[in-house]
């Protein structure tokens, strides 16, 4: 669970239904992810080439996504196609929104802040998984992966398999998660936490409850040199 070279977790996909967005950073880097209403998700640079407005506080119509300020609207590949203002103009192609490699995959929304990238180096997982939530926590991302062996669910053994820089396979008893670690700022994080497998209300109620107690055990924890460095 290193900070994010190639691909990074920026929301669990269930968060980001059709015709919405919202804004996170990567390693202080303001993206806005976004679903067209087809369903396709989007990471953008958070950013209106107009007057700069963030595209998070923008509104999705159709495949496009207008900006909240003047209402410059953008296509699926961050073309502005649309200005209100000038309803006429032939919009020049140089007005664009970076937009970058986007993946979905074990119900999490993946980026790695290029326009194009190897989908093979994404966690091998299933998409059969019970999201749970997105967790966010005031530490570096760094510090967290040997902090969870001590986090057991319910009091059961632990075992953890790195699936990628970025992602491992927790397992405490019965229950696996994937916990795919974002890297927010130098020390701020999201986990995204999903359930391998189909679960139930009730133990997923109780996963949830289990994040909650791990942030809090996780933001307390004493800051040592291995925690620094893992
Ligand atoms: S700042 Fe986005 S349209 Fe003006």
């Amino acid at each position: 669970m290193t900070a994010a070279s190639g691909w990074t977790p920026v929301a669990l996909s269930a968060s980001i239904e059709a015709g919405t967005s919202a804004g996170t950073q990567i390693n202080g880097f303001e993206i806005v992810v976004w679903r067209d209403n087809s369903g396709n998700a989007h990471v953008w640079e958070d950013r209106c080439p107009h007057r700069g407005m963030r595209m998070s506080f923008g509104f999705v119509r159709g495949d496009h996504i207008a900006c909240l300020y003047h209402g410059w609207q953008y296509d699926t590949g961050g073309q502005c196609r649309y200005i209100p203002a000038h309803p006429d103009l032939e919009v020049p192609s140089t007005i664009k929104i970076p937009s970058y490699a986007v993946t979905e995959r074990g119900g999490v929304i993946w980026t790695c802040l290029k326009e194009t990238a190897d989908a093979s180096a994404l966690p091998a997982i299933s998409d059969d998984v019970t999201p749970i939530r997105s967790l966010y926590i005031d530490r570096p991302v760094e510090a967290i992966a040997p902090l969870l062996p001590c986090l057991p669910i319910d009091g059961a053994d632990v075992s953890m398999e790195t699936l990628s820089s970025g992602a491992v396979l927790f397992t405490s008893g019965e229950v696996k998660l994937l916990i795919a670690g974002q890297s927010v700022a130098a020390d701020k994080s999201a986990l995204h936490i999903a359930a391998i497998g189909a679960v139930d209300a009730a133990a997923r109620k109780s996963i949830a409850k289990w994040a909650e107690n791990a942030r809090r055990a996780i933001e307390t924890a004493p800051v040592t040199p291995m925690a620094k460095v893992a």
